[in-house]
């Protein structure tokens, strides 16, 4: 089994709290840097016969690309749905466990999930004979996106202990600075800012967890004066569809937006990541700054997603 936690005995991935950082750092990472090669080399047919559904209730380009993409490049093949709220009999009142149940009987190996509601995945899990991948659920958790993170930081730092991170944006409804908050808080001497407007704060519920493990957490509504203090700004989107709403041009709110400004205050080794998609609140004249790691941290999603499906699906290969 490759995880700490198993959810009903498969390896399901549905949160970031199942991994420890023994999994993290001496089987994943390594593996992940190996699906790199396999990426340059035009792939492998270790997954032959392997067949995946995607099944995604909300819009994604990332996630549902790469894991298609993974799939390809390991010689498996894929069966998608984009907009299953929509296109799918869900539209006609049909519930999530129903659809697992039926998903089942055409025997994929593995079942990836993007849904609008926090636990789904969970539930999914209870009425799969396939292992479930939590693609992102809702206002919950989105686990391989905290792997392909902490994964880009590794890479780029080199190292994961005595790190501090500013998490910046819409924090109440964001999944991903969650997903990663729990990874990091596996590392030692950890400090997270969390900065937002008051608006979209951080849940009490998440700091007191990240105070109980030791990391340091200070709240602030200023990147600028975070900023200095940094080895990884983490910038995220507002939130709309899940009722986020502030102006960060509302400079009465704070400041929340990285641009030129922003990289005068920064370390020169820090980098900037973003889970992407990006709206306006990275500006793209710091693309080109060598601390912009965005679209690397985008690129890892390939290989850290092609790691996890060999993991679970041939694991002894
Ligand atoms: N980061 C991320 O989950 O992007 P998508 O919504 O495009 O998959």
């Amino acid at each position: 089994m490759v995880m700490e936690k198993c959810f009903f005995g498969l390896p399901n991935v549905i949160e970031s709290q199942q991994f420890d950082r023994v999994w993290l750092e001496h089987k994943f990472f390594p593996l992940a840097r190996q699906m790199k090669h396999v990426v340059e080399f035009g792939g492998t047919e270790l997954l032959h016969g392997k067949k995946m559904i995607a099944l995604f209730y909300e819009p994604s380009t990332r996630t549902r690309m790469s894991f298609q993409m993974a799939m390809l490049y390991l010689g498996g093949q894929v069966c998608a749905t984009e907009n299953a709220r929509e296109f799918s009999s869900a539209i006609k009142g049909e519930t999530l466990a129903d659809t697992i149940r039926v998903l089942c009987g055409y025997r994929p190996d593995v079942i990836v999930l993007r849904h609008y509601e926090a636990g789904s995945a969970a539930t999914a899990v209870q009425y799969s004979s396939v292992p479930v991948i939590n693609a992102g659920d809702g206002k919950g958790q989105h686990p391989t996106q905290a792997l392909l993170d902490i994964f880009t930081i590794q890479e780029k730092l080199g190292h994961l202990d005595e790190l501090s991170v500013a998490m910046v944006g819409d924090l109440v409804n964001g999944r991903t600075v969650r997903s990663l908050a729990y990874l990091l808080a596996k590392f030692k001497k950890q400090r997270i800012f969390f900065v937002s407007p008051d608006c979209a704060k951080m849940e009490d519920k998440m700091i007191e967890y990240l105070r109980e493990r030791n990391v340091v957490v200070t709240e602030s509504n200023d990147l600028r004066e975070v900023a200095p203090h940094v080895d990884v700004v983490y910038q995220t989107r507002t939130q709309k569809e899940r009722g986020g709403n502030f102006d960060r041009n509302d400079h009465s709110l704070g400041y929340f937006i990285v641009d030129r400004d922003i990289l005068g205050h920064m370390k020169p080794d820090a980098m900037i990541m973003h889970p992407l998609p990006r709206v306006d609140e990275i500006s793209p004249d710091v693309d080109l700054d060598k601390r912009a790691a965005y679209f690397e941290q985008a690129e890892n999603g390939l290989y850290t997603r092609m790691a996890l499906l060999k993991m679970i699906l041939v694991p002894r290969a």
